[in-house]
């Protein structure tokens, strides 16, 4: 049976500590040059229908390093941009490739390309999750800190699929989550429900990012509006007025708290650029992790 990476509330924590643990190798593998051809001769396919700086290369070059073929297909250029279903697509795909990643709208699109697909199918964000970068935030996290446990995230700005992806993250893994989100812009209501029915540890929200980020031993933001929500940008800029990651702000968390961010960001907007330029911004190595994470991710499923 294969097995694809599309929510993390599809793994035990047993399993992404497994995730975890290969990521650490493979990392040092790499950075010590020696060869981990995990996927030799193998092919995986990278559908895009949202724009991506991170998600694309990271996803090139780690399939590249593990020996394998990537293939950048584009929805805009390929048949899918034209209608053709995507249960068609990923029977035909599953035809030619090893494994596939999709970036996408909406996270059905995923689970029916998945259900169709006899290959392994990551996502690479959708509206709802974006799983490969809340384990490379985490991977990043016990890097710096040595373990998830026993830590308080705190999530400042919008309910969107990042914040949902790290509730998510928050009841398997059991750290403390403190989400601080304005109102009507709250994570998703099936996911938080899902969390709460099974967490053993604190996920709450608010709406004051002071409250969420007192004592706070990570402290992480994302764009008031995601990919798709342009048309929003006036309308959220007004409703996220308070919810800026700054010195201030950061100043009433851990003196140690490390600051995420999953990039591209907006200074000024949804944080300070003195904020992530400084000694507190774990940004680089949380971007430098979606390489790791992902090859463990695509050695772990497509071997
Ligand atoms: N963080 C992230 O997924 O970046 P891209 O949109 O550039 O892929
Ligand atoms: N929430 C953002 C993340 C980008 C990596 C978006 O969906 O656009």
């Amino acid at each position: 049976m294969k097995r694809d990476f599309l929510a993390l509330s599809q793994y035990t924590k047993d399993e992404l500590d497994a995730l975890f643990a290969l990521t650490k190798e493979l990392k040092a593998k790499q950075k010590q040059g020696v060869e981990h051809h995990i996927l030799k001769g193998k092919s995986v396919a990278l559908i895009f229908e949202k724009s991506s700086t991170r998600t694309r290369i990271s996803f090139e070059v780690g399939v590249f390093q593990l020996g394998a073929h990537p293939l950048f297909i584009s929805s805009a250029t390929s048949q899918m941009g034209r209608g053709e279903p995507i249960r068609d697509t990923a029977r035909v795909m599953s035809r030619y490739c090893d494994g596939v990643m999709i970036r996408t709208y909406g996270q059905e699109i995923v689970e029916e390309f998945a259900q169709y697909a006899t290959i392994p199918v990551i996502n690479g964000l959708t509206d709802l999750f974006h799983p490969c970068q809340i384990m490379a935030d985490l991977f990043t996290v016990m890097e710096q800190k040595g373990s998830y446990e026993g830590l308080t995230v705190a999530w400042v700005g919008d309910g969107n699929n990042m914040a949902n992806t790290w509730i998510e993250a928050a009841a398997i893994l059991g750290f403390d989550l403190r989400l601080a989100c304005p109102r009507g812009y709250e994570p998703d209501k099936n996911v938080m429900e899902w969390a709460l029915a099974r967490a053993t540890s604190a996920i709450t929200i608010t709406h004051d990012p002071a409250e969420a980020v007192r004592g706070a031993d990570v402290v992480n933001t994302d764009v008031w509006a995601s990919m798709g929500q342009e048309a929003e940008q006036k309308v959220r800029e007004k409703a996220f007025a308070g919810f800026c990651v700054d010195d201030a702000l950061v100043a009433l968390a851990k003196p140690d708290c490390m600051v995420l961010h999953c990039l591209p960001a907006h200074r000024g907007e949804e944080i300070a650029d003195s904020v992530i330029e400084g000694p507190r911004s774990a940004v680089w190595d949380e971007a430098e992790n979606r390489l790791h994470v992902q090859k463990a991710i695509m050695a772990t499923l497509m071997k």
